[in-house]
């Protein structure tokens, strides 16, 4: 699933390591990231869509039983997750994404769905409070800076009530430092360096039920905020 960047070159980490401060420099790189996400949709350049609720996380979703808790899944794109728990009578599912292609199909995929909780924005300055917040391929889709990383930890960590837990799947493949090839990679010390901070550990292993085409390079992860 390595792809090319295309038209729109993430310049979001050239910026960020020059005033990470600014707000003016923080709205062009949330454009400059929706755009770029956009243009991916609308040119069908969408390799990381398996088209379906991701195994590894259907076999978790499926062992719930409280079909009430909050759940947010971010950068959820065509969110197959979130239909997938919506059709299982789960009713407290949030989907956010920066892109808005995304989200419209995911609404006439499943047209009941509410629709105060398809949100449009950026994960990092989204707010609320949630029990689960769900990882497909969020993770590895953003600028690998330690800054970022760190910030989806944090981030994580304050949009969940104590307790709350983060599960889902990290790529176990290197990160080689090409800024312009995803997904992302990393390592478990890489991964649990900006999630320790926040979180008890209750499972990040080689996954073994991954899909195929994803076998052996993913992990799964529980993750417990303290
Ligand atoms: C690799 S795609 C994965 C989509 C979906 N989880 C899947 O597995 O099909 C990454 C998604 O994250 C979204 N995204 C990227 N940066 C974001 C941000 N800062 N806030 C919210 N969504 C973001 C993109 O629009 C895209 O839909």
């Amino acid at each position: 699933m390595r792809e090319e960047l295309g038209v729109m070159r993430d310049k979001t980490h050239l910026l960020s390591l020059i005033t990470p401060n600014s707000s003016l420099i923080t709205k062009i790189m949330d454009q400059l990231t929706q755009q770029y996400w956009q243009t991916r949709y609308q040119q069908g350049q969408t390799g990381w869509d398996i088209g379906a609720a991701s195994a590894p996380l259907v076999a978790y979703f499926d062992q719930l039983t409280d079909k009430n808790q909050r759940i947010l899944i971010p950068g959820a794109g065509n969110a197959h997750e979130a239909a997938y728990l919506w059709e299982r009578g789960f009713t407290n599912v949030t989907v956010l994404d920066i892109a808005l292609e995304p989200l419209e199909h995911f609404k006439t995929i499943c047209p009941d769905f509410p629709a105060e909780r398809v949100v449009l924005g950026d994960f990092f300055a989204f707010q609320g409070q949630f029990d689960l917040i769900v990882e497909q391929t969020f993770f590895c889709s953003f600028p690998p800076l330690p800054t970022t990383r760190a910030a989806y930890a944090e981030h994580c960590a304050a949009l969940l009530v104590p307790g709350g837990k983060l599960v889902g799947l990290w790529f176990d493949i290197p990160l080689t430092g090409d800024m312009e090839k995803r997904p992302f990679g990393g390592s478990v010390a890489e991964y649990l360096g900006y999630l320790q901070p926040y979180f008890d550990v209750k499972t990040f292993e080689k996954c073994y039920n991954s899909i195929k085409p994803r076998a052996g390079n993913e992990l799964f992860g529980i993750f417990i905020r303290r």
